[in-house]
């Protein structure tokens, strides 16, 4: 297991909650310097200030506005926001500005994920759309990108939905590919359906000085860190396995706090803001993330061997890094997979304690254009796995019966 290095200042500190009797607000608390393994700040980042208040689990804050008597401060606190997109000091003026709970959620994942800053949104497609409408409204609306992607991140830019301009490229191309109004590298690794992985150090070189956005959906923070690897920006549908318990709705982007700056304005003015129960259940989904990531990943390098040994089973993807996510490409027909299955879960998303399984050519990935999504290497016999938390022999168990009635069809 790695150890973090120590704090800076900005990740360092947690917006405290008022105190019960309202005396001593939003203070920031700094806690020792000494660096903390990543299971330690698992269960102990965002959560800093809570044993001083006589707390144990973190409260939630429910309120969209908070009241001032105090104008002119409040003028000069919008003031410092339009400026620099800094946190306001002090409580929030109104619940698209911040919340503490939300805070306290990305404190942690900035700790995790070894960055200054964090910033959360409603979802991870908020999280991207921010990030994009943050460089184009600087001019810098093009965009190189690695395939594949998630889907509807693929669309997101395939489409111009936000006026960007899209290049395709392979990694290699990365460099050739910049021009002087690219604002954005964006790669997925490993990616989402083919767990393709990436060398995110050699991409972050080619990316000179344009920004490297790297989503860690898949790895997490458990498995890798791309902001130690030179990634800018690092992405995650925090729906998946930051939540862990598929209940969650949710995005966040890891960076340093000038970009943070610029996303806290974004997300104002355009409202893909958080729900602070959202981040409450998102903090909580934290503390066990390392156990989770591990034990699910344990399961699924069994799972991955299993299927590379069966010869109903054409192809295995499994990344280099390990994870819980596995993909494989069967001979018979994948949707007598997905109807055959019983304990494991046909359903798309991934991340959760329980094992989901889905055809990314049907769902996750149909909104991709199949030429596209072919030429990305996402075939229709493509079956992507999320492993959860379950015995492993029960889960084979299940895909054995399944994939028996993939084959029965064909022949
Ligand atoms: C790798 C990846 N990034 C981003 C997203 C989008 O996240 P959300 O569904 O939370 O908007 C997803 C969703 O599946 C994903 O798998």
């Amino acid at each position: 297991m790695f150890t973090l290095p120590s704090m800076d200042s900005a990740a360092a500190s947690t917006r405290a909650y008022p105190d019960p009797a309202g005396t001593r607000a939003y203070d920031d608390v700094r806690t020792s310097e000494a660096p903390r393994a990543l299971a330690t700040e698992a269960v102990h980042a965002g959560r800093d200030d809570l044993a001083r208040q006589g707390l144990h689990a973190p409260p939630i804050d429910l309120s969209t506005t908070y009241p001032s008597y105090d104008s002119r401060a409040e003028a000069a606190r919008i003031d410092a926001f339009a400026a620099t997109g800094a946190e306001p000091e002090g409580p929030p003026v109104y619940g698209r500005l911040g919340n503490p709970t939300v805070a306290r959620f990305e404190t942690a994942l900035a700790r995790l994920e070894g960055t200054a800053s964090a910033v959360a949104f409603a979802s991870g497609m908020a999280a991207l759309s921010a990030v994009l409408l943050a460089r184009a409204s600087l001019g810098l609306r093009h965009v190189v990108a690695v395939r594949p992607l998630y889907g509807c991140s693929d669309h997101l830019l395939t489409a111009g939905l936000l006026g960007t301009e899209v290049t395709w490229t392979d990694p290699a191309g990365i460099a050739d590919a910049l021009r002087p109004d690219t604002g954005l590298v964006m790669v997925e690794s490993p990616a989402n359906p083919t767990l393709a992985e990436v060398d995110l150090r050699a991409v972050a070189h080619s990316c000179g000085s344009v920004p490297l956005l790297v989503d860690n959906t898949f790895a997490t923070p458990v498995l890798q860190r791309p902001a130690e690897q030179g990634a800018r920006l690092v992405l995650h549908s925090a729906t998946k396995y930051l939540g862990g318990h598929g209940d969650v709705l949710a995005g966040v982007v890891a960076c340093d706090e000038e970009f943070a700056g610029l996303l806290r304005q974004i997300r104002f003015a355009t409202g893909g803001v958080l729900h602070p129960l959202a981040g409450y259940l998102l903090l909580r989904g934290l503390s066990t993330l390392p156990v989770r990531v591990r034990a699910a990943s344990a399961t699924a390098a069994e799972l991955a061997r299993r299927l590379t040994a069966d010869p109903r089973v054409a192809r295995v993807h499994y990344p280099r890094i390990g994870g819980a996510m596995v993909a494989f490409e069967v001979h018979g027909d994948p949707h007598e997979v997905i109807a055959g299955v019983r304990l494991i879960t046909p359903a798309v998303s991934l991340g959760s304690v329980d094992t989901l399984i889905q055809h990314p050519a049907s769902i996750s990935h149909r909104i991709v254009g199949a030429e596209d999504r072919r030429g990305a290497g996402v075939s229709d016999r493509l079956l992507r796995m999320s492993v959860g938390l379950e015995d492993v022999d029960d889960l084979w168990t299940d895909l054995d019966a399944a994939l028996n009635g993939s084959v029965v069809t064909v022949s």
